[in-house]
């Protein structure tokens, strides 16, 4: 049997050394070891070789707007929502396409190689959806980028959200997204969810909310979300996303509201830079963290995917697509530091994601589609700890990012040596 590319000698993320062995734009083999022939053979001897990152919450068509036309001088959540009605109206067809394909191409270059975007439909143009729609078709070659029908300005609160988000799933959009706790009172957010969710059941699609995302603890519409799912029979199809309200919820009631969500098979979609970022912003000290309760909810068995949220928007001044960036913020604030946590950290930024995202062809597996990323670290924390540059990446079998870059040199006190900044961690005793 020959192959058309063999990488050798990597570090797959649970610890086994392999050969990947691909054919075409699939997975063939993977083992130790492997001396069919092949059309080109890469050695990656020692490098991590992962699946791709995987980001289950962004705003493609926000990316990339800083600035425009101003910053958020409060860095509010509610400031941001402002902002971004403000630069809304300015928006055209050909300047989303720009700075979503430049994401785009930063997201490639970073091993980001599936994207959920939420896509602003309150804008009765829905230009942005039109947008967004022709960048999927765009980079289907290397990102699967998936849709979600989003009335930032709430279904109810906004005069023609509820339509707009209807012609959006019409015209292709994916999945069907959420604000409940934008809308005008508890009670239209409850409906808020409720009909979102009957929409969802009726088309067969996902849903996937932001929810909750508020430092009030009295802001409960996850429990309805829950609650519709298993009403509706949407178990595995639906994700809550931000749940920052959890964080200071009463613990009774979070003990009641776990299972529940467990139990409905709801995923949760923690943004960690954004949530550290907008949240507890009108607290003194203490000032809470704002990110929902990760560690309680993998113990509860609840699935859990980390996103990024925004880069370079109203809502936040940074980001490079760097799912590590997501990672390491994410181990922090929920303070997972052992070894166990950290790796689940990782798992959380890639598998646990694809399998929120519901990609069938994501892994490393035989069989797979071959989409991977090579990193210049030797383990899943080594490459959270040093933000692992990326050695290669692989979508559909094709090398469409590579590095080979000289490592820093250092002359100290007449030594010039190359730094390497990577450890052996012992095992954990
Ligand atoms: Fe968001």
């Amino acid at each position: 049997m020959s192959f058309d590319v063999v990488l050798k000698g990597g570090v797959l993320p649970d610890g086994t050394h392999a050969d990947v062995a691909i054919a075409g734009d699939r997975i063939a083999a993977i083992e130790p070891g492997i001396t069919a022939e092949a059309r080109e053979t890469i050695d990656i001897t020692g490098h991590l070789v992962s699946p791709p990152f995987v980001d289950p919450h962004f705003h493609m068509d926000a990316t990339l707007s800083y600035g425009q036309p101003r910053i958020n001088g409060s860095g509010t959540l509610l400031e941001g929502i402002a902002l971004w009605g403000e630069l809304k109206p300015m928006l055209t067809h050909e300047a989303v396409i720009e700075r979503a394909l430049a994401y785009c191409d930063w997201a490639a270059s970073m091993g980001l190689l599936a994207i959920r975007t939420h896509v602003d439909v309150c804008d009765d143009r829905l230009l942005a959806v039109e947008a967004l729609l022709e960048v999927k078709q765009q980079v289907a070659g290397y990102i699967d980028l998936q849709l979600v029908a989003f009335p930032q300005d709430g279904l109810y609160r906004s005069p023609n959200a509820r339509e707009n988000t209807i012609r959006a799933l019409d015209l292709g959009v994916d999945v069907v997204g959420g604000i409940p706790h934008f809308e005008r009172t508890m009670a239209d957010g409850r409906a808020s969810v409720t009909e979102l969710c009957e929409i969802a059941a009726e088309r067969g699609l996902m849903v996937d909310m932001h929810c909750d995302e508020t430092d009030d603890p009295l802001s409960r519409h996850i429990e309805q979300l829950a609650y519709e799912t298993q009403r509706l029979g949407l178990q595995g199809r639906v994700a809550g996303s931000h749940l920052t309200s959890m964080h200071s919820m009463d613990n009774y009631y979070v003990s009641k509201l776990l299972p529940l969500i467990a139990e409905a098979e709801v995923a949760a979609i923690p943004n960690p830079l954004i949530n550290i970022t907008l949240q507890g912003r009108h607290d003194t000290y203490p000032k809470r963290r704002g990110m929902t309760r990760v560690p309680e909810m993998l113990k509860h068995g609840i699935k859990v995917g980390f996103g990024q949220d925004c880069v370079l928007d109203p809502w936040y001044s940074l980001g490079t697509a760097d799912m590590l960036d997501v990672a390491f913020m994410a181990l922090h604030v929920a303070q997972m530091t052992s070894p166990a946590d950290m790796r689940r950290c990782f798992e959380m930024v890639t598998t646990q994601s694809a399998e929120i995202m519901g990609l069938d062809h994501y892994g490393l597996a035989t069989g797979k589609r071959a989409d991977l990323v090579v990193l210049d670290a030797g383990n899943p924390i080594e490459a959270i700890r040093l933000r692992a540059e990326r050695l290669m990446v692989m979508a559909r079998g094709k090398v469409i990012a590579r590095r080979d870059r000289a490592p820093m040199q250092l002359m100290i006190s007449g030594r010039e040596a190359g730094i390497d900044r990577r450890f052996e961690v012992p095992e954990p005793r």
